[in-house]
């Protein structure tokens, strides 16, 4: 099956073999990344705009090396220092880019569904680069691409997401794709940072660790989202830590040959020990940086042939 989407804007949308799809040409971008020419053409003469509204260390860079090495022309704006800050909307925002002919749009926002209102708005092809609470599509792809590669398998797994849920969009993203693929998934956390109704997603909520990572295939750690709380979720740090924290005693709960995941940034001593971290035996941290980049080159790919297709048909290119 080919990939038909004109924008990647969440996991949600996405057929099982249209995951497979990116993942498989994802693959093969692992290994151009790997040789010292990292060059391919397929975004030639296209280009590429990334507007990140919120903090990003890994999620731009990623994409701007992405666009690079495909040979698009990436232009990162700065969006601290735009006319947002004079109180443009989003909306004027994105049709005055939109002037310029942009090919491929990666936006991060604060507001959830915020890259769905662009979508409407601009011919490009638009990326979620993560959207509030909502979506962070790419995260979800290379968590997969990850566990595919360490696990030799994307189904029939156990995984258990760890702590933030409620404010966490690589969870959301996270659970639909895992769920789509038929894996188990188990969230662990405290009542306070799990959504309600969660279980109708078909998952299976712990509040205790140990019985959370029991068995587990994969141990997936997430940050505690502090920009998109307003009021006391947790007694403190410390006592996070403590019942939450992933440690060398609660990972031996896991399968002895359980994979550590986190989408970072990472808060050592909050939601993970720094040890467990850096432990190369168990952590695919790093695995997963790389594959992000791979995921994304594979991405933007597809987004442009399918491009390419509506020009063609509309007589515009050859
Ligand atoms: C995540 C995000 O921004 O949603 N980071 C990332 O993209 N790697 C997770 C987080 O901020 O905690």
């Amino acid at each position: 099956m080919t990939f038909r989407h004109r924008h990647l804007l969440g996991i949600e949308p996405l057929h099982p073999e249209e995951i497979t799809t990116i993942l498989d040409l994802a693959e093969k971008y692992v290994d151009l990344n790997r040789q010292p020419m990292k060059h391919a053409r397929v975004l030639e003469g296209l280009t590429q705009i990334n507007m990140f509204f919120e903090a990003s260390t890994r999620t731009q860079a990623s994409f701007e090396i992405a666009g690079k090495r495909l040979g698009a022309d990436v232009m990162n704006m700065a969006m601290q220092a735009s006319s947002i800050k004079k109180g443009e909307t989003l909306i004027d925002t994105a049709l005055t880019l939109n002037a310029m002919h942009p090919d491929l749009i990666v936006m991060r926002h604060p507001n959830s569904g915020a890259v769905n209102l662009l979508a409407e708005k601009v011919n490009a092809a638009v990326l979620n680069a993560g959207d509030g609470k909502h979506e962070h599509p790419t995260q979800a792809l290379l968590d997969a691409l990850t566990i595919r590669r360490e696990k030799g398998r994307l189904h029939r797994l156990t995984v258990a997401i760890c702590g933030d849920i409620a404010h966490s969009r690589v969870a959301r993203s996270n659970l639909i794709l895992l769920g789509k693929m038929e894996n188990r998934v188990r969230l662990v956390g405290p009542p306070t940072l799990m959504p309600s109704k969660i279980e109708d997603f078909g998952v299976e909520v712990f509040d205790d660790m140990r019985a959370g990572l029991e068995g587990a295939d994969v141990v997936m750690m997430l940050r505690l989202q502090k920009e998109r709380m307003d009021g006391g979720f947790i007694p403190s740090e410390r006592e996070y830590y403590h019942r939450f924290g992933l440690d060398a005693e609660k990972l031996s709960f896991a399968k002895d040959d359980a994979i550590v995941m986190h989408p970072g940034p990472m808060n050592r001593g909050v939601e993970i020990d720094g040890v467990i971290a850096d432990d190369i035996n168990r952590s695919v941290i790093q695995e997963q940086v790389e594959m992000g980049v791979a995921v994304r080159m594979a991405a933007m790919d597809l987004l442009a042939r399918n491009l390419r297709d509506v020009a063609r048909r509309d007589g515009v290119m050859v």
